[in-house]
């Protein structure tokens, strides 16, 4: 027999395992075993504050659902989503950033030039670029799986008033990797804080608030896909992001740009008379290896 004490009780736990468990789980587990240990050591974490963090965490199960996942929100909040894109980025390629609980299956497409908005009113931003790979190479037939809120800060899942596919498209680049289109300008918005997940952000003092943006999926054949997003350079919550989405890769100056100069060719050209907002965003995917 083998008396467990909290100082070898890691040492115990990495024990326990069966001779034919798979390696990868195994160091997995022990390694998160042992910042657990030091984690609930070095606070002292007591009975009321452990009782505290499951109860939470039952809450977390009880809201999550085929529409709600609120354990991924909490990876969001926690830093946990993008510490693990940040780990696995490819230097040379577009950083990728939180996926968000907003975007829906087959988005309808959206031809090259053509309006987002539909009906909506707001800023015209017209969004344009080149999707390349790590070594310059424009991709033609990519694809752009683009997504935002509408002007009143609301996804369509979450807005009665939209329809499903309302900001939502999938874009095909052209034989020179080009894609344009316009839509309103994104505005910012607050992640879903009426959980655990909100609570959680209430006692640590911090707001809900992202900074407004677009999200993309780029995808290419041979291509190792990016799930991003596009922030304008002056937007107020750029430096207190509450998903730490933010790469200085992903933040664009959305030009303001003077009336009359709104090019030819696109769905909007002739009715697009005064200013108009602007941004040019080139993708770089790299290479399956
Ligand atoms: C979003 O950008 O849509 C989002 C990302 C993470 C959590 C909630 C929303
Ligand atoms: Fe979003």
């Amino acid at each position: 027999m083998r008396t467990v004490t909290k100082d070898n009780i890691t040492d115990v736990f990495a024990g326990y395992f069966g001779e034919d468990t798979d390696p990868r789980l195994k160091e997995v587990l022990t390694c998160l075993a042992r910042h657990l240990h030091d984690f609930a050591r070095e606070t002292q974490l007591t009975h009321d504050e452990w009782r505290k963090g499951l109860e939470l965490l039952k809450w977390a199960g009880d809201i999550t659902g085929p529409e709600r996942n609120e354990f991924v929100l909490l990876s969001d909040v926690m830093g946990l989503s993008s510490l693990v894109d940040m780990i696995h980025s490819v230097p040379e390629a577009t950083s990728s950033s939180v996926l968000g609980p907003f975007h829906v299956s087959n988005p309808p497409p959206l031809a090259i030039g053509a309006d987002m908005k539909r009906h909506y009113d707001g800023d015209v931003l017209l969004v344009e670029g080149v999707v390349y790979d790590t070594d310059n190479k424009p991709l033609a037939g990519a694809t752009l799986d683009i997504w935002q809120t509408a002007p009143n800060g609301l996804y369509s899942s979450q807005d009665e008033e939209q329809d499903i596919h309302s900001f939502h498209a999938l874009m095909t680049t052209d034989e020179n990797g080009r894609y344009s289109f316009t839509t309103v300008k994104p505005v910012e918005y607050t992640v879903p804080s009426d959980g655990p997940v909100g609570e959680i952000l209430k006692a640590a003092g911090r707001h809900p608030w992202r900074p407004s943006h677009l999200h993309f999926i780029a995808h290419a054949e041979g291509c190792r896909s990016v799930v991003t997003e596009v922030f304008p350079d002056d937007d107020p919550y750029l430096d207190q992001d509450t998903v730490f989405g933010v790469r200085e890769d992903l933040v664009m100056s959305y030009e303001r740009k003077a009336a009359g100069t709104f090019p030819e060719g696109l769905e909007l050209s002739g009715k697009v008379t005064g200013e108009y907002l602007r941004v040019e965003f080139d993708f770089h995917l790299s290479r399956d290896s």
